[in-house]
């Protein structure tokens, strides 16, 4: 059986709680408060990886995409050099409660695309 290639679909963690050091400089980190309240404003910032990643010219994030659910939210642009790559975005959640997922999904120009997700308490 052959490796699989970085840009043959979405790389996700193999083992999360293992992660190899390509996991660490390429999966989005999402913070945000662990529980918020629907229909009230918060902050989400997206950062890429936990080890940073390197943003030259030969070698960068392009871009990060954030979903909440199933609705896409935004997509920033990152250009190499000039940014790194780390957004904070300010979202409204606006359902009954319970539990949303945050999705990050962003790609390196050398490595592919990688996504990483988590879950938010919603109080109504
Ligand atoms: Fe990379």
């Amino acid at each position: 059986m052959t490796e699989k290639g970085f840009f043959n679909g979405i790389n996700r963690p193999l083992e999360p709680s293992n992660l190899t050091e390509m996991e660490m400089k390429h999966l989005p980190v999402i913070e945000t408060p662990d529980t918020i309240t629907a229909g009230e404003p918060f902050d989400v910032t997206i950062s890429v990886g936990n080890i940073p990643h390197v943003m030259e010219v030969a070698h960068h994030i392009q871009w990060v995409d954030l979903y909440l659910g199933e609705n896409f939210i935004t997509k920033v642009l990152f250009t190499p050099v000039f940014t790194r790559a780390r957004a904070t975005i300010t979202i409204v959640e606006n359902g009954d409660g319970g539990t949303a997922i945050l999705r990050a999904v962003e790609r390196c120009n050398v490595h592919g695309i990688w996504e990483n997700t988590k879950d938010i308490a919603v109080k109504k």
